[in-house]
């Protein structure tokens, strides 16, 4: 990475201290760093400890005339491979995303001609907020890449998504994004420039407003096969049921509850060059959900009457202008995988099968996965791996069969 630069914009959010671990990290790789820090950001970091990490000046006015006269705001915001937005506030968000130019920071932003990454962070309220994520679809459709940010408790007391990602997240977006120019357009990156879905974790269907029907899958596969995916370069959409994981770096993810919720998340993110269905989608959920809780009485339990749910591969696999050009579907079977995997190839429609035998310890909700690959050309049986490598050799392939 010796030679490689990036312009890292500070803004003004309790989060800026991660942003000195952050320098220190592409301090290390050896990553020049040269520093912008809004009067904002400034309150919660001062330009010494940012200056000294990077071993760099720090920019904070616009009308400097020192600064002018050794290097002029737009020569500035020109000078790096990449900005690095981190923490972007939402103030610094929709300045970028309306093109305002009223300071340092917002100026490079407008005049920059580098990639752009965002490390979002602040409150989960003003994050949820409709002209936030405004601003943030119109900076995706600018271009701009978005790591996080990530779901926990936050500094002012409340919990949600709003936290900044980890220093080492932003690290590893950035070294994805770096990565792929340095050595020739599409080196490293096979998948650049391509859209892939990715469905993961559990489905959950509501009975009444205090009761679901949902299983075991820990999302952990899924999560790990769109980082994956990332780090090759490509657009990934990670529509996920409810789990407990962190966002992978670079991966953009929409949030979902039921089957017919997700089905309409990924319609909606379509045109994509890929699809890979991992998420454990409820077969059936209840014919109705109640508006109110249901009471023990005294007719005793109610009956449950299911009814069968979408199948998303099916869909995403049937023949159209917006099917993706590779399918993939995962097969958990607890006997006759391969015989059941193949079937299940020829009814959904899909171009893969990822098969599983989940009466592996530690396969479901474990660490590890050993799986056969069904292509309509034949078997590839695996070994055994962790799930991260399954999901790099999965990305891999997945890479080859779309160039
Ligand atoms: O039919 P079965 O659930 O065994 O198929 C598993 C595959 O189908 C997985 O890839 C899963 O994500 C997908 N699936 C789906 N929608 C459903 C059921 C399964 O996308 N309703």
């Amino acid at each position: 990475m010796a030679g490689r630069r990036v312009l890292l914009i500070v803004g003004g959010g309790i989060a800026a201290y991660k942003a000195l671990a952050l320098t220190r990290l592409l301090r290390k790789a050896g990553v020049a760093v040269r520093p912008i820090l809004t009067a904002a950001g400034a309150q919660f970091v001062t330009p010494l400890s940012l200056s000294a990490l990077a071993e760099d000046k720090v920019y904070s006015e616009l009308f400097s005339l020192t600064d002018e006269a050794e290097m002029g705001h737009i020569e500035l915001s020109r000078s790096a491979d990449l900005v690095v937005v981190a923490p972007a506030t939402a103030d610094l968000m929709a300045k970028a995303a309306h093109g305002l130019a009223g300071d340092l920071a917002s100026t490079t932003l407008l005049a920059t001609d580098k990639p752009v990454l965002m490390a979002p962070a602040m409150n989960v309220r003003m994050w949820d907020h409709p002209a936030t994520q405004r601003n943030l679809a119109t900076l995706k459709g600018d271009g701009v890449h978005v790591v996080g940010p990530d779901e926990g408790a936050m500094a002012c007391g409340e919990f949600g998504y709003g936290r900044m990602a980890e220093p080492e997240a932003i690290f590893e977006a950035i070294m994805g994004l770096l990565e792929g120019p340095a050595a020739g357009p599409l080196a490293g990156r096979p998948l650049s420039g391509r859209h892939v879905l990715v469905t993961a974790g559990p489905t959950a269907e509501a009975l009444d407003p205090v009761r679901l029907l949902t299983n075991r899958s820990s999302g952990r596969q899924g999560y790990a096969i769109a980082g994956a995916l990332a780090k090759l370069g490509a657009r990934v959409t990670l529509v996920s049921g409810p789990v407990s994981l962190p966002t992978p770096a670079g991966v953009d993810r929409v949030d979902v509850e039921s089957a017919r919720d997700m089905l309409a998340a990924t319609q909606a993110a379509l045109p994509a060059d890929a699809a890979v269905c991992v998420a454990a989608v409820a077969d059936w959920r209840p014919d109705e959900a109640f508006g109110l809780k249901l009471k023990k009485g005294k007719d005793g339990p109610p009956t449950l009457t299911l009814v069968e749910n979408p199948d998303i591969l099916a869909t995403l696999a049937a023949s159209g202008p917006a099917r993706p050009t590779l399918v993939v579907g995962f097969a958990a079977e607890t006997n006759d995988v391969e015989a059941h995997a193949r079937a299940k190839l020829a009814r959904k429609g899909c171009d893969w099968i990822i098969a599983n035998d989940v009466t592996e310890p530690g396969v479901m909700g474990g660490e590890e996965n050993a799986v056969l690959l069904i292509t309509r050309e034949g078997i590839e049986r695996w070994d055994r791996a962790h799930k991260d490598q399954v999901a790099a050799d999965l990305a891999a392939r997945i890479a080859k069969a779309l160039t």
